[in-house]
């Protein structure tokens, strides 16, 4: 069952491409987005003022990532918080918010309680979910299932990649609804993101040397992830991973804020992730992020640098490159993540811990 593989997680990995089209799949038909169970009508959508992504750990991740694709198509605010933080203090709600809760599980506590507390406030309650008929999604007004198929690692990979690729239909849904896309546009948006498979596909085949990579970091005590844009969000999850599986010291930064104190980290030898921006697609980010590697670096850093294939201008300053094909900037996060999960597995595994079953977590947190 696990496919020829030590661990559920590594399969999971694998499986990426496939979670990613099986929930594509179905949502694009006559040149339409459509949602499942859906219990909002076209003009509740059109009427959507503001968003609110609200989630846990991972799945808040996915939720940073499609904030900037949202926003960019539907020219609403969106907000993204953590569900515990939601539910605590007293969000302007009302019936032109949309809330989009996500959750692999569906019955994530304060995440369920984020969805109740929207409802109360009248607003709309979207589920992104991952596990049919549960909780959130039966008390939510409509549902976008993500298909990754179970997730049986307590670590999320394959349903993160799903959540974002669920919260950017979200995204098109709305800005067909508002019209602030054409159809054509929706349906390019589309495509690329259906293309997406076949690009995490390709990143899956150069995996080796990260493994080879995750192996001899086992000794490190710390490592830091520093990303820009749709990167910092990619910092965030790879960070993440890296704490739940290997139980080691790890922080995500906005590398625009090195300067504002994490650079005061920096050590002879510290390994630093850099999740590059593309040098075609956002020139005067990736200009700025390769000043900030010549930085670390100039201070001892170890730099492990995920950059678009043939970006020559980063290369004097990566001590360890892993390329990532070209693909459109708002998708890239579904790329670049890959190698940051096996990163983590293979440091874990070199560590000598039980990848599928890291201490301390469970699979599904119901209880605050
Ligand atoms: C991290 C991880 C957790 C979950 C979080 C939310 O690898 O798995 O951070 O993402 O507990 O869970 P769901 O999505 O079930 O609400």
């Amino acid at each position: 069952e696990k496919g020829g593989h030590e661990y559920f997680m590594l399969k999971e990995i694998e499986e990426q491409p496939e979670a990613l089209a099986d929930t594509l799949r179905g949502h694009f038909v006559d040149g339409r987005v459509i949602l499942d169970e859906q219990r909002m009508t076209d003009q509740d959508l059109r009427d959507v003022d503001k968003v609110f992504v609200v989630a846990c750990g991972t799945a808040y991740h996915s939720g940073l990532v499609a904030k900037y694709a949202i926003e960019h198509w539907t020219r609403l605010p969106v907000e993204v918080e953590l569900a515990s933080e939601f539910r605590y203090r007293d969000p302007v709600l009302d019936r032109d918010t949309l809330v989009v809760a996500v959750s692999q599980s569906g019955e994530t506590a304060d995440t369920l309680e984020a969805v109740r507390h929207a409802r109360e406030q009248k607003a709309r309650v979207l589920a992104v979910c991952n596990t049919n008929g549960a909780q959130i999604p039966r008390e939510s007004d409509a549902v976008l299932y993500t298909h990754a198929g179970p997730e049986v690692g307590v670590a999320s990979t394959k349903t993160f990649l799903a959540q974002i690729a669920a919260n950017l239909m979200v995204g098109l849904a709305l800005a067909q609804a508002r019209g602030t896309k054409y159809a054509d546009e929706i349906a390019r948006e589309f495509n690329e993101l259906a293309a997406m498979p076949e690009a995490v596909r390709k990143v899956l085949g150069t995996i080796e040397r990260v493994r080879d990579l995750g192996r001899s970091l086992a000794d490190a005590k710390a490592v830091l992830f520093l990303g820009r844009h749709v990167g910092y969000p990619v910092a965030l999850e790879g960070a993440l991973k890296l704490k739940e599986l290997a139980y080691m010291h790890a922080e995500g930064f906005a590398a625009g804020e090195l300067k504002h104190g994490p650079i005061a980290l920096i050590e002879e030898g510290l390994p630093v992730v850099i999740v590059m921006p593309s040098p075609k697609g956002r020139a005067v980010l990736h200009a700025k992020m390769v000043s900030n590697i010549s930085e670390i670096q100039a201070r001892g850093a170890h730099t492990i640098v995920l950059a678009e294939e043939g970006d020559e201008a980063v290369r004097p300053f990566a001590d360890e490159l892993i390329e990532l094909p070209a693909v459109p900037t708002l998708l890239q996060p579904l790329v670049a993540t890959v190698p940051l999960q096996v990163l983590s597995a293979e440091i874990a595994r070199a560590r000598g811990y039980d990848v599928d079953k890291p201490r301390n977590l469970a699979k599904s947190v119901t209880v605050e």
